[in-house]
């Protein structure tokens, strides 16, 4: 069937990020500011709201439904949540992207209610470098529930790394080798300038793609791999390992051409695009019921419109460039 969701550049959406929180428990320094406010929780859609938005969603062509925060393993209920959107007919694929100190608890109810695939942050596997990088928490939890996920089954468990020049670069092979050892792909992402951060700077802490590929062939053997996970990373082969290597390159390798989503803030703002401002109000719309669902897929189908070709990031500035905090969108 032809997709209800298409915008002015014929990309179809099929994919929708919703932050079910602005909450988290860690601090990372790519993502927030040390002394964080977070929203009051009358401004957070409901569970109910969350749910009502995600059935209209697929009903207009969505398939792929990913639950991002902050945490969203910090926000009430998630279980329940996750349990709901699982059961609703057509949607293939339930995710979830967690900075994974909390899934030693929650891998197996998450498992039993029907998510899909778990996407976890890595950014270190020294306690010292993971307190400097998310200012908070243990390495060790994340360890656990990276296990805990393992152990769970889900149908693909990948790894999530924000790679910057002087905290972590210098671990990219150890931990390629740690996903190895567990069968897992990891990704390296290239840093995206949102919000204003105060403890590092982007430019001098950027390294593209490239350049830690070529480190890392230093140590491995990287084939090109033609996976397509519908994200944006492109993965390189591993001989002799189940795991794959990807990079997420906003900067080195803009992927905005083949955007096949969109993303729902914890307010119930839908954003068009991670990196601009392009939004529209759902939760106005869901919250005024005029016309009930069928104003709300009229919305969607509207914003389409307004979706930008692409993201305008520019890793030469050191301007703010987008004010919007990540935990607002979670990736
Ligand atoms: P898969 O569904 O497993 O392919 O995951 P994903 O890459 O879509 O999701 P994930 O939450 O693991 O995102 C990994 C990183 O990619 C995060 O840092 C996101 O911010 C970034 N990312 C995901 N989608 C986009 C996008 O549309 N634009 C940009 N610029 N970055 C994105
Ligand atoms: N740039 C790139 N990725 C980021 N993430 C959070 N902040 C940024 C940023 N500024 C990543 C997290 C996680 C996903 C939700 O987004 O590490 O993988
Ligand atoms: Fe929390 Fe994820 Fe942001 Fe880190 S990147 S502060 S774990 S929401």
């Amino acid at each position: 069937t032809k997709p209800a969701l298409i915008d002015r550049f014929g990309r179809e959406i099929r994919y929708l990020r919703m932050s079910i929180t602005d909450r988290c428990d860690l601090r990372c320094v790519y993502c927030m500011a040390e002394d964080m406010t977070f929203l009051p929780r009358s401004e957070v859609l409901t569970l109910e709201e969350l749910e009502q938005l995600a059935q209209v969603f697929v009903s207009l062509g969505v398939q792929k439904i990913r639950l991002t925060g902050g945490e969203p393993l910090v926000r009430q209920g998630v279980v329940s949540l996750v349990a709901k959107l699982s059961a609703i007919q057509g949607l293939k694929e339930l995710c979830m992207t967690t900075n994974g100190t909390r899934l030693a608890e929650f891998a197996e109810p998450l498992k039993a209610a029907g998510l899909t695939r778990l996407n976890i942050s890595l950014d270190t596997l020294s306690e010292d470098k993971f307190r400097t990088m998310t200012r908070h928490g243990r390495l060790a939890s994340v360890l656990e529930g990276i296990d805990a996920a393992i152990s769970a089954g889900f149908e693909k468990t990948k790894l999530n790394c924000v790679a910057l020049k002087h905290y972590n670069a210098d671990e990219a092979g150890q931990l390629v080798e740690f996903a190895m050892s567990r069968n897992l792909d990891i990704s390296f992402i290239e840093e995206m300038p949102m919000g204003e951060v105060t403890s590092h700077g982007r430019v001098a802490e950027y390294i593209s793609s490239d350049e830690l590929r070529e480190q890392l062939a230093s140590q491995f053997t990287l084939t090109p791999s033609a996976e397509q996970s519908g994200g944006p990373a492109r993965y390189w082969a591993l001989p002799g390992s189940a795991s794959k290597v990807g990079f997420i390159s906003p900067h080195s390798h803009n992927f905005c051409g083949s955007c096949n989503r969109v993303r729902l803030t914890a307010t119930g703002r839908l954003l068009l695009c991670l990196g601009q401002e392009h939004s529209k109000d759902l939760r106005h719309v869901l919250r005024s019921r005029v016309g009930g669902e069928q104003d709300l897929a009229a919305a969607i189908v509207d914003a389409m419109q307004i979706k930008p070709e692409a993201h305008s990031f520019d890793v030469e500035s050191s301007d703010v460039q987008v004010v919007r905090f990540m935990n607002m969108t979670g990736g």
